[in-house]
């Protein structure tokens, strides 16, 4: 979703603005702006579409001048994506200019006041109220205008703040949206995501709800809602600024595919100790625990699907799945004896940290896994386990989904010793076997190479069926979701067994149907439900062990995979899926790694 960035130092903003905006372009946008801070001018560029049409008509930046600046990537809610629209928004003296991310849910009580007070609304965005506030509030003391602005906003939002009467010093603030500033030498900068600065700086600070700060060459100060200063820890970003690059591949979806197994080891090493698993600062009152609820969006709900499986078979214990925009409206039968297990990725999904709030306010305990660090999701919860994905760019997630899967199995196993409801002798084979699945998902991409072939064969389908029972169906279900999201085919996912009960109606000549053969104690009633599509004229695309001949013998066409216990096999079974997907959508000529309408980090309900 929307981006912001900042910067002031001694060079010149623009281009570093413009190259931070082409960082945050993976989360999704359709309009962009920058708004540069020279003498007591403010320079505004904003254009409809790509960060490239920016880039041109700046001179890249070069035709700009000025050391101090804001920058927006917009994914538009409020009005439609226009020049308008797009951010930096301006107060009607031109004096100052502000860049948002998220919604103010009271910008239409706030729209009317100033509207009556004679402020003129160039766009239709909830985020012009912000500007005419700060303009309204301000009596030359920059601070309190920007504090009394927000003290009158609800909602969400990170922002940056410039006035032109005081070039050199950007005020940005925090409230349920992301904002990391990072400290470089003379210059300071600030952005949604690490990866905008990351190039400049590993030095960042993050802002907590209700903080606010003052950046200027020399540093920043960070003040509470009342404008009292509070002193922050600087923390220190470790990952390699490869990890954000494509190195070579065409995509980030492929390089993110590829790198699973390298991903998988980073989330298992450590916590795999001698043979037992070992999970750092699970405190948790297991004493109390009666029920477990996985809640998630997309994907992440669907790590929780197989998640499911694992969990109840080793650890006796109910687990109930809530897709998390639907649990925040659900008044959940939640209380002190439920523990909520919550997935996401990016650690900032808005339904995801409304239904944890939902929870937490009946008494749950909380158990966060996450991928991005010091994200909201992560410090809102009672425990985290970080997946240790590295920074994942493309907005299908593959290696965010995988390695949540991967925690899930060492929670399950854990929690199943824990509570005396898994044998020694399993748990040192799952122990095993879990150590193994790096080099198995190793296996599950080498033996595919026949993939980008079989493209060429399904990319015309106008829709595919992906069918399973038990886990597979689990699997069908985010095979069905990367196929859609990036070629834009429609697909969907059943349970095997359900076809007859209403869905075998739209299986005809030619349909393709996806289907998930792995899991041996219900093969062979999946093998049935083949067999019958197959009598209505489908075309059977079976993944499946390989030497599994009796698959062999009624499928068209194979996906291999490598043998796995059913309770850890979602995330090796998912990796020819989600190459089947990709070499679709590359055969249909789709943005993969920016698909249309959609966004990485989803910051609106
Ligand atoms: C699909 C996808 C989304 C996310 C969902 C939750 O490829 O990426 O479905 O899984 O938006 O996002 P996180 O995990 O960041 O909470």
């Amino acid at each position: 979703m929307c981006g912001i960035v900042g910067y002031t130092g001694s060079q010149n903003a623009a281009p570093l603005l413009l190259e931070g905006l082409k960082k945050l372009e993976y989360r999704g946008y359709d309009s962009a702006g920058i708004a540069v801070v020279e003498g007591n001018t403010i320079h505004i560029r904003k254009v409809t579409g790509r960060i490239a049409n920016l880039c041109e008509k700046t001179g890249d930046g070069q035709g700009i001048p000025g050391t101090t600046g804001i920058g927006h990537t917009r994914w538009a809610t409020h009005g439609a994506p226009t020049d308008t629209n797009a951010h930096p928004h301006t107060s009607n003296d031109g004096r100052f200019a502000v860049v948002h991310n998220g919604i103010i849910e009271n910008y239409v009580e706030l729209r009317r006041e100033l509207t009556q007070k004679g402020y003129r609304f160039e766009s239709e965005t909830d985020t012009e109220v912000i500007v005419h506030l700060v303009e309204m509030y301000y009596g030359g003391d920059f601070k309190q205008a920007v504090m009394k602005a927000a003290n009158r906003l609800r909602g969400s939002y990170a922002l940056g703040i410039v006035c032109a009467n005081e070039p050199g010093r950007i005020f940005v603030m925090r409230e349920a949206s992301p904002l990391i500033v990072g400290l470089g030498i003379g210059e300071t900068y600030f952005a949604s995501d690490v990866t905008a600065m990351v190039a400049y700086t590993r030095n960042v600070i993050y802002l907590e709800d209700g903080e606010f700060a003052e950046l200027t060459p020399e540093g920043v100060q960070v003040y509470d809602c009342a404008g009292r200063e509070i002193p922050k820890p600087i923390s220190r970003i470790t990952w390699d600024i490869q990890a954000a690059e494509k190195g070579g591949y065409a995509h980030f979806m492929l390089k993110e595919i590829m790198e699973q197994p390298r991903a998988a080891k980073a989330t298992l090493a450590p916590r795999i100790q001698s043979g037992e698993v070992v999970l750092e600062n699970l405190t948790l009152d297991w004493g109390k625990i009666q029920k477990i609820m996985i809640t998630a969006c997309g994907s992440a709900y669907y790590a929780g699907c197989a998640g499911k499986y694992t969990i109840e078979k080793l650890c006796r214990i109910p687990v109930q799945l809530e897709l998390a925009s639907e649990l925040r409206y659900a008044d959940p039968l939640v209380d002190e004896h439920t523990l909520l297990i919550v997935l996401s990725q990016s650690g900032e999904t808005a339904d995801t940290i409304a239904a944890m709030k939902e929870c937490r306010n009946r008494g749950a305990q909380i158990l966060a896994i996450v991928n991005v660090v010091g994200s909201t999701i992560a410090k809102l919860a009672d425990c985290t386990l970080y997946t240790w994905a590295g920074p994942e760019i493309a907005v299908a997630t593959t290696k965010g989904y995988t390695t949540q899967l991967l925690v899930l199995y060492l929670f399950a196993l854990y929690a199943g010793k824990l509570r005396g409801t898994l044998k020694a002798d399993q748990y040192h084979r799952l122990v095993g076997e879990l150590r193994s699945l790096p080099r198995r998902m190793q296996l599950a991409l080498d033996m595919n190479p026949r993939i980008p072939k079989l493209a060429k064969k399904y990319h015309k389908a106008d829709s595919l069926f992906f069918i399973g029972r038990n886990t597979d169906y689990a699997v069908a279900l985010e095979g069905a979701l990367k196929m859609k999201e990036i070629s834009y085919i429609h697909a969907e996912s059943y349970a095997a067994g359900e076809l007859k009960h209403g869905t075998i109606a739209l299986i005809h000549e030619g349909q393709p149907v996806v289907a998930l053969c792995c899991n041996p104690a219900v093969m062979e009633k999946t093998l049935s439900n083949i067999v019958e599509v197959i009598a209505r004229g489908a075309e059977v695309l079976a993944v499946a062990e390989r030497g599994n001949q009796t698959v062999l013998s009624v499928a068209d066409d194979m996906l291999y995979v490598p043998r796995v216990d059913t309770l850890l096999s979602a995330c090796v079974e998912i990796i020819p899926l989600q190459l089947l997907a990709y070499y679709v959508a590359k055969e249909n000529g789709c943005d993969i790694d920016k698909p249309k309408n959609l966004a990485k980090s989803v910051t609106v309900e």
